[in-house]
């Protein structure tokens, strides 16, 4: 399975403060924004890793990653010219995808949860179709919403609806078969003019083949697409970390525990950072 983090958005809704910076590089408390997608994808056992990147700012990504083998990764990456929607993801990565099945993320969105692990392993064993998850959440009407019948059966998605139907909406994290590069093809702009994730999920819907995961309220979400949202979100994080003792989104730590590095390589990554509680954090995990 190939991974995709669609980080191409302008952030204007973050206006002055991604003029200069793009929106998956703002810090999330303590490390990049991007890392907190990038760590789900890791524990989802995923390798290899298309980052759709805003026009012009390639070399920042790159900065970060690299070709992602000091990770024990393969990561590569695209610029996204025009802004289409998030269905253009699969457009953009046609040719990455290949013959593979392809697990999406939002740079924007974080999860933490207990579960998460086995809910991503869930979602990768199910090879046909596709697999997406449901949060509950106070007010819905900014995302995409499921309906379920009586019998907890997803009938219907919506995109920002004025009337939700449901308070479970749908995050930024999603699996799909290789159809979707086709499906996405095919799909018609919005009235916002997006191609739309929704009609994608939509379509799967229709094929009998969209699986909708709930997540337990105890399931941390955030997208980070606000100033407050994004305030909240640093706030969870060092709250999580103060707690637990442990580090969310660590994406050296994610990649030593897939066994994809060892513990030099590891230690010269925690080396590089020691002035930084993260980097201390690394280098004491041997
Ligand atoms: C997008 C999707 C929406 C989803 C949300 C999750 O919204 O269109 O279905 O619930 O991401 O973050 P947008 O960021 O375009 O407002």
């Amino acid at each position: 399975m190939k991974g995709i983090i669609l980080a191409a958005g302008k952030g204007t809704r973050l206006y002055p403060m991604t003029k200069p910076v793009c929106k998956p590089l703002l810090p999330i408390y303590d490390k990049p924004m991007i890392y907190y997608p990038l760590a789900v994808l890791q524990h989802a056992g995923i390798k290899d890793v298309l980052i759709i990147v805003p026009p012009y700012d390639l070399e920042q990504f790159e900065r970060l990653f690299g070709d992602g083998s000091s990770l024990g990764m393969n990561i590569s990456y695209k610029e996204q010219f025009v802004q289409r929607g998030i269905a253009d993801a699969f457009i953009v990565g046609e040719e990455f995808i290949g013959d593979d099945s392809v697990c999406l993320v939002l740079g924007d969105n974080v999860f933490y949860g207990d579960g998460l692990k086995e809910c991503l392993d869930k979602a990768q064993q199910n090879t046909v179709g596709a697999t997406i998850f449901g949060v509950y959440v106070d007010d819905p009407r900014a995302f995409g919403v499921v309906e379920f019948d009586e019998n907890g059966k997803a009938i219907s998605i919506e995109e920002k609806p004025e009337n939700p139907k449901s308070n479970y909406i749908v995050p930024g994290l999603y699996f799909y078969d290789n159809r979707v590069v086709e499906i996405a093809k095919n799909v018609q702009p919005s009235a916002r003019g997006e191609l739309e994730i929704t009609s994608v999920n939509n379509e799967y819907l229709k094929l009998g083949a969209l699986n909708v995961v709930t997540l337990g309220k105890d399931f941390v979400w955030l997208d980070a697409g606000t100033e407050d949202s994004l305030l909240a979100g640093g706030e969870v994080i060092r709250k999580i970390q103060a707690e637990t003792g442990k580090y969310v989104a660590c994406i050296e730590e994610c990649s030593y525990d897939n066994g994809w590095i060892s513990r030099d390589e590891l230690h010269k990554l925690g080396k590089e950072l020691e002035k930084t509680k993260y980097g201390k954090y690394i280098m004491n995990k041997l």
